[in-house]
């Protein structure tokens, strides 16, 4: 039996990162906004991605560039209205595409109306939305967590009432205190306020600081000097979790994902917030972001990562790249390397996540220190998307951050329909993936190779289309490896070249390349 009806879209999906600010420019402004993703909607579409996921669209003052919301609950005039909004989502729908939010359940802008009401007095009735505390006995921070940019305090003074308030980022990010029963409740409100517009899931942003429990006990020595946003902050993120759950799910479990953006570095707490199948529906990965680009390194990570969702029965992710960190063809240092990493992300099992702009090879645009917006360093790899083949990209003069390199030869039109560009190798690649569903469902199994190989099997019994079995290799070296991959009918990798790759049936791997064969 083909079993794809059993399960949740986002198993079988590929979700797709959109940095709003950065997609596509509808005004002319210089800023991405949600009129220019509506008219690029059809480059998504040639793509063949199945979901979005939009970075947060909310009205904010942009301290952290729209994580620091200001209203859970409408758009910021930069990037559109709530009738673009409606449009979008009605084009993506109509396209057969998902569409998933940036939620930001651990804080709020500095400006957002609660903590204006909660910082006017101890008494306010909305003071316990947030996390105050006393100075420390002997003055200064209450405790000793650092905040995520900057390495300052993650508490700031506020004078008026002689208390501290948390931010585990900046100081106009104050974190929400959801031991406070209406925090949770209304926070639930913006879930239902957005699934009622017709989204299809969140991405719940740092969401296992949230339940941080009243007592904020001191960061042990070993993690002291490290942002307090990358430990645990105990048991209580998971009962906010199940609640979180339930909301999502209401009574259709399945419609709405609940992906969760966990930033920690320990494998089992990571996996923790996935609950026994009643908190996250899907946990981000990062432990493969940070991984050097090696076969044996991947190997451990994958071996690690696949015995540790199949302890907790969960579902795996996959991603190289995102608006936090450089992109991976400027951490694996070369576009050769990226197009075999793509291939490896759109062939493993579990959910592969895009990041805008990984499809057209881009590297992280060089930032001169005049032109640095971002207090976490991270403007490079959020550089425009270059659309037409110019300097600019299409994006004019006022393009809020400068373009990649080589934009004009990394932009859409000069490499759609263009065998061997990164496009077209995307393209190729998510049309093999859709159409064989061993590569989007099937068991992994990974199997013996050469020094600086890696090989797996994907194998899905009685598919509706494609092949039951299928083998990757993927060449981490620039030296080619003899016996690398076994003989078959090359379904594709990075080597392009329409029907006479189906011939190429040698079992040894050039520099860099990547092979995916159907085997009989
Ligand atoms: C997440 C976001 C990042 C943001 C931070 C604070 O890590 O991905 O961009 O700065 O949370 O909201």
């Amino acid at each position: 039996m083909d079993p794809s009806d059993d399960v949740p879209w986002w198993h079988t999906a590929v979700i797709y990162q959109i940095y709003p600010r950065s997609f596509a420019d509808g005004d002319g402004d210089g800023i991405g906004d949600l009129p220019g993703l509506l008219e690029h909607l059809p480059h998504l579409v040639d793509l063949g991605i199945d979901a979005l996921w939009l970075s947060p669209v909310y009205p904010s003052p942009m301290a952290d560039f729209g994580y620091d919301v200001a209203d859970h609950c409408a758009i910021d005039p930069v990037f559109g209205t709530l009738a673009d909004f409606d449009a979008l989502v009605a084009a993506a729908h109509g396209a057969g595409l998902k569409v998933v939010l940036d939620y930001v359940p651990n804080h709020t802008s500095d400006r957002h109306p609660w903590f204006v009401e909660a910082r006017r007095s101890v008494d306010s009735p909305r003071r316990d939305h947030y996390v105050w505390r006393d100075p420390a006995p002997g003055g200064g921070p209450p405790n000793n967590w650092r905040a995520a940019f900057g390495d300052e305090p993650a508490w700031t003074l506020d004078e008026a009432s002689g208390q501290y308030y948390l931010h585990l980022f900046l100081p106009e990010q104050p974190d929400l205190n959801w031991d406070e029963p209406r925090v949770v409740e209304e926070m639930s409100d913006v879930l239902r306020f957005w699934m009622a517009r017709g989204v299809d899931g969140f991405r719940a942003d740092v969401v296992h600081c949230i339940g941080k429990g009243p007592e904020l006990p001191d960061a042990p020595d070993e993690l002291a000097g490290l942002p307090a946003c990358i430990f645990d902050h105990g048991p209580g993120t998971h009962e906010c979790l199940r609640h979180l759950r339930r909301v999502v799910d209401g009574d259709e479990p399945g419609a709405h994902l609940l992906l969760g953006e966990t930033a920690v570095f320990d494998r089992d707490q990571q996996l923790s917030y996935l609950g026994l199948g009643d908190e996250l529906h899907l946990a981000f990965n990062f432990l493969i972001l940070h991984a050097q680009w090696d076969a044996a390194v991947w190997r451990h990570e994958l071996e690690l990562a696949y015995a540790g969702h199949d302890r907790v029965g969960a579902w795996p992710t996959w991603v190289l790249s995102n608006h936090d960190l450089p992109r991976h063809v400027t951490r694996y240092g070369s576009e050769a390397r990226a197009r075999a990493a793509a291939v490896t992300l759109l062939t493993l099992r579990g959910t592969p996540f895009l990041y805008q702009g990984e499809e057209l090879g881009l590297a992280d645009a060089v930032v001169p220190p005049e032109r640095v917006l971002d207090p976490g360093g991270r403007d490079g790899c959020r550089a425009p998307i270059p659309w037409t083949a110019t300097d600019d990209g299409g994006w004019g003069p006022r393009a809020w951050l400068p373009m990649p390199p080589d934009a004009a030869a990394h932009s859409v039109a000069a490499e759609a329909g263009v065998p061997t560009s990164m496009l077209e190798h995307y393209r190729r690649l998510l049309a093999l993936r859709r159409a064989t569903p061993a590569l989007q469902r099937g068991a992994i199994e990974l199997l013996d190779a050469p020094t600086g190989v890696l090989r797996w099997r994907r194998s899905l019994e009685h598919p509706a289309t494609g092949p039951a079995v299928v083998e990757v290799a993927v060449n981490f070296t620039g030296d080619a490896v003899a016996d690398a991959v076994s003989a078959g009918t090359v379904l594709g990798g990075t080597v392009p070249g329409g029907s006479a790759t189906l011939d190429r049936a040698g079992r040894t791997l050039g520099p860099d390349e990547a092979r995916v064969v159907a085997l009989h």
